[in-house]
């Protein structure tokens, strides 16, 4: 019997060809806080692992497959015409594979997009996945911690992390967030309907209980962001974009 042994990326062939030893030698390690330590969505190793990574879009794809004709890529196309036009400095945090930042970089090419991202394993494949854009670039660092100056970015951009944090850890991102935005700049923040997580059957969701409790307006309003506008053009996700306030 023949085993195969190595996913197929129809897309992304390459994958298969990553030397990961190589790779991670490149990153400087990471403190990691317990709550990232976690196997999130039964992936052994959780993010930080290979599997996590190059099965990233495929997962996406399954959450948000009703979600918009192109799935989830068709979402992170709705979710990059939310930023201004005259952004310039823009972070994609919790950047994933950075599908994102990807379409963010793609629809304003003027922008610098920064795809935040704590797992090496997913900057590694995003990267490979994304190597002709040139104004998107990488970052490994926890998003709650960036020693980024205050206000010196335009737009922040978070998809489906905060349901994967613990509720203390969710206010101390959204206030670096609002720390480190300029003031009048913009955060996007799309997350998972609260009741949804319930029915990723198999997927473990540690902090599920937490997200049923949440109301995407005043987990934003309370954190000091203003002119709250919600969007919810693909279901199960909820959209909001929030300014941070000109005086603070
Ligand atoms: C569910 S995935 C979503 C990825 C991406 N935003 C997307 O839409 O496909 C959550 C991602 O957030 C990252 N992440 C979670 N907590 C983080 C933190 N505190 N700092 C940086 N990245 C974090 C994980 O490593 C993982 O890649």
């Amino acid at each position: 019997m023949r085993v195969i042994t190595r996913i197929q990326f129809q897309e992304a062939p390459e994958l298969q060809e990553i030397d990961w030893e190589s790779e991670l030698k490149t990153f400087q390690s990471i403190e990691y806080p317990q709550y990232y330590c976690q196997p999130f969505h039964s992936v052994l190793g959780g993010w930080l692992s290979e599997a996590a990574a190059v099965r990233n879009r495929t997962a996406m794809e399954a959450v948000l497959e009703n979600a918009h004709p192109q799935k989830s890529l068709g979402v992170r196309e709705e979710i990059a015409q939310l930023f201004p036009e005259n952004a310039r400095r823009i972070l994609d945090f919790g950047a994933g594979i950075g599908d994102d930042g990807a379409a963010i970089a793609r629809r304003l090419p003027n922008a610098k997009v920064t795809a935040w991202e704590a797992s090496p394993f997913m900057i590694i494949v995003g990267r490979l996945l994304h190597k002709n854009l040139p104004n998107l670039d990488w970052q490994h660092g926890l998003v709650e911690n960036t020693r980024l100056p205050d206000n010196s970015v335009d737009a922040i951009n978070m998809t489906y992390v905060l349901h994967e944090c613990p509720d203390e850890i969710k206010q101390v991102i959204l206030q670096e967030c609002l720390r480190i935005l300029s003031p009048g700049g913009v955060i996007v923040v799309t997350d998972s309907l609260p009741g949804d997580l319930h029915s990723y059957r198999g997927f473990f969701e540690p902090y599920k209980e937490q997200w049923l409790k949440i109301n995407p307006d005043q987990l934003l309003k309370e954190a000091g962001f203003i002119e709250i506008k919600a969007y919810q053009f693909a279901y199960p996700t909820w959209t909001r974009v929030g300014q941070k306030p000109n005086s603070i």
